[in-house]
């Protein structure tokens, strides 16, 4: 194809060649990028001694001036670090010492000067050998003193830095967190490139999709009364790109959930979400470690081993959750439950009536005090986990102590202690009751015991797949099943004929990534079949209607060749903060949204007026 250059230039008669217009090219490049660099020569964080007696130009924000009288430092600040710049009073233009003495926090200023080497040189910034010995000083921009001290220990609280976001984001802290986002995403885009996969922006006014989440919706002002809703993910839109023979798709993108939001849920994320046809399960599995595992290697330098992976049904046997961190084992016991009995027949009512008794084993706590006890009982009692009490058992001096000793003997508690692997300075907790609730309780237990005991090191990953999810979920409240992933989930194809007899026993083709306790993606190998996508949406509890209304689109597309297909979303958001090893995701969000849904910089959301509303049709 000819370049611009090669086409404008037979208007000019210039006639060039692809050679000549290459070089003309890089000329105008180079000139921009001397305009666009004239402001600076160098960044604030680049300068060493080797650029000694040079004269350079930097921009940036002032971090602060400490005037000493003859001496004044100024920290002057770009996303590249801090230079020093050193004013000696005596020595320097009268003009330019008032300039100096005007600077305020936050002003952005133009120095021109010497790089000189540093009398008292400093290790803690990377520019600590040298200082600039500034011939002249512009204020670019004034500013306001900031409401909060723009460095790495800030005495602004949370609330305050989310209203001045733009100015937290100019902390070293914050920043460098974005920074490891745009790294993950480079490396998540070079992987997938590397493999085929193309992206593919899917629509953000959209109809809803059923991902178990409310929608958030926008009103259409040309449609009065409907509403578009913003995706929770797009995921039947990558499955109608699969249906066009896209083959291979991923998309870095924006979904929005309404839901209740917690450190590791944002209202409005984003997904790495995939899509491969012509695929089994173990082939997406393997595609998308692999993803994981460069991800790991480029982002952080680690090298990991082949993902372990466990049944949902053992993720919840052993952990009490279908997303259990790894780090650590101690895991369940059955005391009572999964075949064992070792607490039946000894008159402890609690134990005899219960369905199950599980315990854990919190090696080194034997030495808990009775208070320390009393905490982790009241802990388990509320009304997040509404267990009626905890017994415990301490391992000391090769015998075994109980809160229930009146009902076992010393032979009993060593069985328990042989089962729980427990011996002298362990603590055995045990909980009993229905087993789904002691499970989940229990589960709450262990990640409790794990940080006291160190185990939960934000250094370590343990990532591991979880499979074989169940295909749907019993809701008590509605009577009624709802698909556990989403209702384009493929049933095993050894457990279809239990759709009719039993549906809550079929096993799902569907599998999540589980890092450290979290859940960092999750995906299935989708059903390609109108009929029995129509027989899910009748389990679903969706009338024909219903469903062709929903999901016409959809069947329809499946009848025009849809090919077997699957994938999986990983949370973009989330695995970052893995990476950055932090709970919260907020901070690798530029502009999160605080607890409440609020983006209290610029104020949203808000009301609108009344003309607006009318015009959209709401009043
Ligand atoms: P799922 O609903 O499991 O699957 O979402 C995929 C991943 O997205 C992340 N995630 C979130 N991150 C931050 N805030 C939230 N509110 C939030 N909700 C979910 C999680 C989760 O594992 N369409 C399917 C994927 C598929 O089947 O291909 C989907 O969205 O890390």
């Amino acid at each position: 194809m000819a370049s611009p250059i090669t086409h404008y230039s037979s208007y000019l008669k210039l006639n060039l060649n692809h050679a000549e217009s290459s070089e003309i090219i890089s000329l105008i490049s180079r000139f921009l990028f001397f305009i666009i660099k004239m402001l600076r020569t160098h960044t604030c964080g680049e300068l060493r001694l080797q650029h000694i007696n040079e004269t350079t130009t930097l921009c940036g924000w002032v971090q602060g001036v400490r005037d000493k009288g003859a001496l004044i430092w100024i920290d002057l600040r770009d996303r590249y670090g801090i230079t020093q710049i050193t004013i000696e009073v005596e020595k320097t233009d009268a003009a330019l010492i008032e300039t100096v003495r005007s600077l305020g926090r936050e002003y952005v200023i133009q120095v021109t000067g010497i790089v000189a080497e540093r009398y008292s040189k400093t290790d803690k910034i990377p520019t600590g050998e040298i200082e600039i010995i500034p011939s002249q000083i512009q204020i670019l921009n004034s500013a306001q003193t900031p409401p909060f001290t723009i460095e790495d220990e800030t005495d602004g609280g949370d609330e305050l830095r989310m209203k001045y976001r733009y100015l937290d984001l100019r902390r070293n802290e914050v920043r460098s967190k974005l920074q490891l986002r745009h790294q993950v995403a480079k490396a998540t885009r070079s992987f997938l490139d590397s493999k085929e996969f193309i992206e593919v922006e899917t629509p953000v006014l959209i109809k809803s999709t059923p991902e178990g989440a409310r929608d958030f919706v926008v009103p259409s002002r040309m449609n009065e009364g409907q509403f578009y809703a913003l995706p929770q993910s797009p995921q039947t839109f990558k499955q109608l790109l699969m249906v066009a023979g896209f083959d291979r798709y991923y998309q870095i993108v924006k979904c929005f959930r309404d839901e209740d939001l917690r450190a590791d849920r944002q209202p409005e994320f984003t997904q790495i979400d995939c899509e491969m046809s012509f695929i089994e399960q173990e082939d997406i599995l393997n595609m998308f470690e692999g993803l994981a595992k460069h991800l790991f290697s480029e982002v952080k330098g680690i090298h990991i081993d082949k993902l372990p992976r466990i049944t949902y049904k053992e993720a919840i046997e052993n952990y009490g959750s279908d997303k259990p961190d790894t780090r650590f084992d101690m895991k369940f016991k059955y005391l009572k439950g999964n075949g064992n009995d070792l607490v039946g027949g000894k008159n402890f009512g609690v134990f005899d009536s219960a369905e199950g008794v599980l315990a854990i084993n919190a090696k080194g706590c034997a030495s808990y005090t009775r208070k320390q006890l009393d905490e982790l009982t009241e802990w388990v009692k509320d009304s997040k986990r509404g267990m009626g009490g905890l017994i415990y058992m301490r391992c000391e001096n090769g015998t075994y102590k109980s809160s229930v000793d009146k009902f076992y003997s010393p032979e009993d508690l060593k069985h328990w202690a042989t089962l729980c692997d427990a011996t002298d300075g362990d603590l055995v907790l045990v909980l009993s009751g229905k087993i789904s609730k002691v499970q989940k309780a229990l589960g709450d237990l262990r990640l409790l015991m794990g940080e006291r005991i160190g185990l939960r090191d934000k250094n370590i990953f343990s990532p591991l797949w979880v499979i074989d999810f169940p295909l749907l979920e019993f809701n008590e409240e509605d009577g009624r099943y709802y698909a556990m992933h989403h209702p384009f989930t493929s049933p095993k194809p050894e457990d279809i004929a239990l759709l009719e007899t039993d549906p809550g026993k079929v096993r799902a083709n569907a599998y999540d990534m589980v890092i450290n306790g979290v859940e960092i993606g999750g995906g299935s190998i989708r059903i390609h079949n109108k009929d029995l996508q129509s027989r899910m949406f009748d389990l679903l509890g969706f009338s024909k209607e219903e469903a062709q209304n929903q999901f016409g689109f959809l069947m329809n597309a499946f009848e025009f060749g849809a090919p077997p297909h699957g994938g999986l979303a990983f949370g973009f958001d989330r695995l970052c903060s893995m990476f950055g090893g932090s709970e919260s995701i907020r901070d690798y969000i530029a502009f999160p949204k605080n607890n409440s849904g609020r983006d209290v910089m610029i104020d949203a959301p808000s009301f609108i007026d009344a003309k607006q509303l009318k015009e959209l049709g709401l009043k």
